[in-house]
């Protein structure tokens, strides 16, 4: 595991842009991509640059959602299906069919997981998988206690995720209980996962997942089991960490040649 402290938010994304844009000029990417406010700066990033006519081309990027509330109504703006098409794919000219997620349809939901796993599978696998950390150490929508071996399934979210969430919905009344997510196990097969962390709030939850034990009470511990993960992190973010100073030392040094 890689952690680059990072002096902001904006450094933050202008790296995590650079990754994805490596992936996409290496040709025939499959991105995962994640919601929530901590990948939006990378994605705002991604659109800016692809304006400028400085970024890549995404014909032939494919790319898959982490995890789908169950239970909104078609083409609700908060599904993340919905999300996803604003914040990135529909301003980098990716069509919908390039973007798959989790079924939430409710006649389908006792096989979507499956029909999920399968899809990935079929694409070949993720490339670059970027994430987020929830305040509980959630990994999309991996709850502490989730298996670390888990795949795609409904999920039902706790308290603290819905609460963190309600100001996407206006009230904790109208955050759905359940969920698609992708399991650990699932996340762990991409080959290489960007986790983005910022701000204070992250703090405690970064520290237990990258320098605490590898437990299902911290899902996001279970990336201490993948051979190539990145973590970028903010002054914020990383004021927990107790190897910061040798984290910062590490990205100092860092051979030219060697890229993320
Ligand atoms: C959500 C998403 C996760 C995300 C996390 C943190 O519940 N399912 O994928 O990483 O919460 O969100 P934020 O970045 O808004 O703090």
């Amino acid at each position: 595991m890689e952690v680059v402290p990072l002096a902001s938010a904006d450094e933050v994304a202008a790296l995590g842009a650079d990754v994805v844009e490596a992936a996409v000029r290496a040709g025939g990417a499959v991105l995962g991509l994640a919601t929530g406010s901590t990948p939006l700066p990378t994605y705002r990033e991604l659109i800016r640059r692809y304006d400028a006519g400085l970024g890549p081309s995404y014909d032939g990027v494919r790319c898959f959602t982490l995890d789908e509330y169950v239970g909104l109504p078609a083409g609700h703006p908060e599904s993340y299906r919905a999300t996803i098409a604003r914040e990135l794919t529909d301003p980098l000219g990716i069509p919908a069919d390039r973007v798959q997620g989790p079924s939430p349809e409710l006649a389908g939901l006792p096989t979507a997981g499956a029909r999920y796993e399968e899809a990935l599978v079929a694409a070949g696998g993720v490339d670059v998988q970027i994430l987020g950390i929830g305040s509980d150490g959630h990994l999309a929508f991996n709850e502490p206690g989730s298996s670390l071996a888990s795949l795609t399934r409904l999920k039902t979210l706790t308290e603290e995720t819905r609460r963190d969430n309600a100001r996407f919905f206006g009230s904790i009344d109208e955050v759905p209980r359940h969920v698609l997510t992708q399991g650990l196990g699932t996340i762990l097969r991409a080959r290489h996962l960007l986790l983005l962390a910022t701000g204070a709030a992250k703090a405690a939850a970064l520290a237990a997942a990258v320098e605490g034990p590898v437990s299902a009470s911290c899902p996001a511990s279970v990336l201490q089991l993948h051979p190539h993960v990145t973590v970028l992190c903010d002054g914020p973010a990383e004021t927990g960490l107790t190897r910061r100073d040798h984290y910062r030392e590490v990205y100092d040094a860092k051979p030219a040649w060697q890229g993320l």
